[in-house]
């Protein structure tokens, strides 16, 4: 049998905590044949009710779930991981200033790299889902340098996920038909979904549809608000898509992606598509033996361009604003 695999889930007492720790002790995030250990970390208003998960844990009997940690000491609950997935974060409130939401989620982000850089187990994965998710990968990076930068990414697959669903829709296929939809830049309203290389059964998705306004525009505005479009219709923002995106984010990293298809991951830049180097910033990625490349060489036209470096240059300001809240 498989040694256990640790995974740290933070914020677990939270929405997309509770839809996201039975996901992964059913085998969904690492694989049916994959036993787990799961370390569970909140803050201590939430601690009665992170316990309260935690019982819920051991009253489902997953047969893959070896050991439950949960607690609100970030040290043990970052002891040994091999996965975090970090959900925890302060929500931006009415009448808040930006800076001081960046300020609350800057300082929480570099307490948990720091955690994480010595407590962990080396080779850590790490996927970052609390907002903003680009920029606080960017601070966890920054804090835990001797974790590899590429094991330090951030979820846009729920956008990308969410892409696919659009065209499912609009074409009334399988949505497992379509695929290397990408979402490019910032988990914000200034990402750019990108179908231009996309297909379903088999063929260009453009050729498909064959509305280039419907795809260059209400399309793209509908991945862009749907969260805001979520928060509307339930009253709270979206959370089993967004555990399950999570999940997918991890056990396309982990195990590969299949061939000839690609997924969108919040990763460092190395300047890939001119994107600014420095930057966490959403790419289309294979994976394989644990690791992602982006994919390179998809030709690049005027639209997508300047929607690329419009929301990298939100990136960048986000990227100022953070180091602002540093220093
Ligand atoms: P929630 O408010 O229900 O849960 C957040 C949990 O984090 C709470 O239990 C809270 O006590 C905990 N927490 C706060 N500070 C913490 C800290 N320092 N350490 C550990 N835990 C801490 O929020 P929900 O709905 O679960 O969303 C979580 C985050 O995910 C939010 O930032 C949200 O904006 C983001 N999100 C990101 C998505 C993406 O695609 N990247 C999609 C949906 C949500």
């Amino acid at each position: 049998a498989k040694d256990p695999v640790r995974v740290l889930v933070t914020g677990a007492a939270g929405q997309i905590g509770y839809a996201l720790v039975p996901m992964i002790a059913r085998g969904i995030m690492l694989g049916p044949d994959q036993p787990v250990i799961l370390h569970m970390l909140d803050i201590p208003p939430a601690a009665e009710a992170l316990n309260g998960v935690k019982m819920e844990l051991v009253d489902a009997a997953f047969p893959l779930l070896k050991g439950v940690v949960a607690t609100t000491d970030v040290v043990e609950a970052c002891t040994g991981v091999n996965v975090a997935v970090m959900v925890g974060g302060f929500p931006r409130k009415e009448g808040m200033e930006r800076k001081d939401v960046m300020s609350k989620n800057v300082s929480i982000y570099k307490a948990q790299a720091s955690a994480l850089e010595k407590y962990a187990a080396a080779n850590c994965k790490v996927l970052v889902v609390a907002n903003p998710a680009n920029t606080n990968a960017l601070i966890l990076k920054e804090f835990a340098p001797s974790i590899p930068e590429k094991n330090i990414t951030c979820l846009t697959r729920l956008d990308h996920n969410r892409a696919l669903g659009q065209i499912s829709e609009r074409l009334n296929i399988q949505v497992s038909d379509v695929k290397n939809v990408i979402i490019w830049g910032n988990h914000s309203s200034s990402q750019y979904p990108d179908v231009n290389h996309a297909t379903a059964a088999g063929k260009p998705v453009r050729e498909l549809v064959k509305d280039d306004e419907w795809l260059n525009g209400e399309f793209i505005t509908t991945v862009q608000q749907r969260g805001a479009a979520i928060i509307k219709a339930r009253r709270l923002s979206s959370a089993l898509s967004a555990a399950s995106s999570a999940c997918d984010h991890i056990r396309d990293w982990v195990l590969g992606t299949p061939e000839g298809t690609w997924v969108s991951m919040g990763v460092y830049s190395d300047g890939s598509y001119n994107v600014p180097a420095g930057l966490i910033y959403s790419f289309p990625v294979t994976c394989k033996n644990g690791e992602w490349t982006i994919v390179q060489g998809l030709p690049i036209d005027e639209f997508s361009r300047k929607k690329m470096d419009a929301t990298a240059e939100e990136l960048s300001e986000e990227k100022a604003l953070a180091y602002s809240c540093l220093s």
